[in-house]
């Protein structure tokens, strides 16, 4: 808590000076709710980006690409470098931002830590926005695109490589600093070994498209990685990092909320196998063999997360919209469609837009709508508590994407190898649907974000006996309201006590008590969550 007019701890009140002494003699003095409120900040900041990828760059140009090839009624109508620029915004600029950002703020509190330095997690952030933002840009503008295509990716992997720094090097805070804590060992769980597995193989990912963007600067005449290279790129960050890591996080988020019973943990280094070996038949080439196993760690996937087993637990619906566990469970129908129709696609290589609708069964069908399940589940909470903005929007998004999708997949197929057949006429349905379907789930997370932090506590939450630090670290707009209740000291004081109490504080600056009460129960008020105003 740092201000602009400081005055040295000796020039404060006694009261200050006496709970700075107590803090100093008590280190251990339990719960910080500072280091949340930053971490929510940056959660936030990676959870925007995310969004704006996810509409603009990623939707909007797939929309466009897809409106031409159905305009030209060829499978190769829209530009390569624009439907490259799509996937790599979609990829990483949305699903990889989510997923850096939720794996920074999460897996250090699943260890009951916080990550100590900040500045280097914003830093990241921005290595890693510039870098997608940059791939995206010269794919559509081609504007010095040779410089662009290495240096976005080498953004890329340098903020992927400072996000794995900060996640298991760099010294993490203890959460709870009065609880003795060791660092625990590699608890050899399904989440941990899909994880490590994913993020290897998403850092093999990155130093390839390194590789393949300075081969295409040195020798090609535009931003276009060649076919072969650009596939074996999406399986690696696709097979070995976006599913990988869509299958450790169900194993918290869709096991959780969905009531499903415990993971299957024996089968962990079996699929953290299947999938390192995915990713080694992708990098020699062996594009059936790749998929005939990625099928299978799909099915395995599927059997060890128990996704079709009853729910032994009534799923959490408080809030959201109350059928989303049906749309987690289609989502992995999506998974094994898309998994199966990509064998299918290796073995009629002449049926064209096989491949293409594999794809999308896995990103749209798959990805994008097991996302847009857990996303409004897990992230109001994550950001300070908030409230989902609507469950009757996430709804929405989920049933015009799942039309969206089911009609991209069902005619992508038979349209890119019949001109002027019916399906051509589907596409662009299915593209405005799905369009539809995101700007309902960004708009609905983009004004949850919005929200101002509520209050989870009543009238009795604001008492003497509670300190200022922890009012002003939790909700820092509090700080002006104290202030002009008569905590003069806060305006110039350049740290707050951990334990002085409002008590104290008013004493201190022979302030009305009963008026800093009530200045705090409105502000409080004001800020009550929906579902408790009400009771
Ligand atoms: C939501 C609406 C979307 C539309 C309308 C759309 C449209 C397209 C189109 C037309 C293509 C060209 C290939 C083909 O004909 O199939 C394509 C490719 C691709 N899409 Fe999408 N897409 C959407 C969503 C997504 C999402 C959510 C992801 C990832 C999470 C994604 C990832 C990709 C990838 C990786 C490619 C291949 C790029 C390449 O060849 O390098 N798309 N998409």
């Amino acid at each position: 808590m740092q201000i602009g007019k400081q005055k040295s701890q000796l020039d404060l009140p006694q009261e200050w000076q006496a709970a700075f002494e107590r803090d100093r003699e008590n280190p251990l003095r339990g719960n910080d709710p500072l280091p949340e409120r930053q971490a929510a900040r940056f959660l936030a900041a990676f959870i925007l980006t995310g969004l704006v990828f996810v509409l603009l760059p990623g939707t909007l140009l797939g929309v466009w690409n897809l409106l031409r090839i159905a305009g030209e009624q060829t499978g190769t109508g829209a530009t390569p470098a624009w439907i490259q620029a799509h996937g790599q915004a979609q990829l990483l600029g949305w699903v990889g931002t989510f997923i850096l950002g939720i794996s920074l703020y999460v897996l250090p509190k699943m260890r009951g830590r916080y990550i100590a330095r900040l500045d280097l997690v914003w830093l990241d952030w921005g290595l890693w926005t510039v870098g997608v933002a940059w791939r995206w840009w010269i794919g559509v503008s081609g504007n010095y695109w040779r410089v662009g295509l290495v240096g976005s990716a080498a953004l890329e992997l340098a903020a992927f490589v400072l996000a794995q720094y900060l996640l298991w090097v760099n010294p993490t805070k203890d959460a709870a600093p009065q609880r003795f804590q060791r660092q625990k060992p590699f608890p050899g769980d399904l989440a941990s070994w899909l994880g490590v597995v994913g993020f290897a193989s998403f850092i093999v990912a990155l130093v390839l498209n390194l590789g393949i963007a300075i081969e295409v600067a040195r020798r090609a005449a535009e931003p276009v990685y060649p076919p072969v290279a650009d596939r074996i790129f999406l399986i690696l960050a696709l097979w070995g990092f976006a599913i990988p890591a869509a299958w450790s996080y169900s194993t918290r988020f869709v096991t959780i909320f969905a009531g499903l019973a415990e993971p299957k943990q024996t089968t962990a280094r079996w699929l953290a196998a299947g999938v390192a070996i995915t990713v080694v038949c992708a990098l020699l080439q062996q594009f059936l063999t790749a998929s005939v196993i990625a099928a299978g760690v799909s099915l395995g996937a599927v059997w060890a997360l128990r996704i079709f087993e009853p729910s032994v637990r009534e799923p959490k619906r408080v809030g959201v919209y109350r059928n989303y566990p049906a749309f987690m469970r289609l989502a992995y129908v999506w998974l094994l469609i898309g998994a199966f129709w990509g064998i299918a696609a290796e073995l009629a290589p002449q049926v064209s837009g096989l491949g293409g609708a594999s794809r999308h069964a896995l990103t749209v069908g798959f990805l994008a709508t097991l996302i847009f399940c857990v996303a409004p589940l897990i992230l109001p909470s994550f950001l300070a508590g908030r409230e989902l903005q609507s469950s009757a929007l996430m709804g929405a998004s989920l049933w015009l994407l799942t039309v969206g999708c089911t009609l991209r997949v069902g005619s992508e197929s038979l349209a890119y190898s019949s001109p002027g057949g019916i399906a051509w006429k589907v596409l662009p349905v299915s593209a405005l649907l799905e369009l539809t379907a995101v700007c309902l789930f960004v708009l609905n997370l983009g004004l949850t974000i919005a929200q101002r932090i509520p209050a989870w506590f009543g009238p009795s939450g604001v008492a003497p006996r509670m300190t200022v630090y922890f009012y002003v670290a939790s909700f820092p707009k509090a700080r002006a309201v104290l202030q002009d209740a008569g905590l003069t000291t806060l305006a110039y004081a350049r740290e707050i006590p951990h334990t002085l109490t409002l008590a104290e504080a008013a004493a201190a600056d022979r302030a009305d008590l009963d008026l800093i009460l009530g200045a705090l129960r409105d502000f409080f008020a004001e800020r009550r969550p929906r579902r408790q105003r009400n009771i």
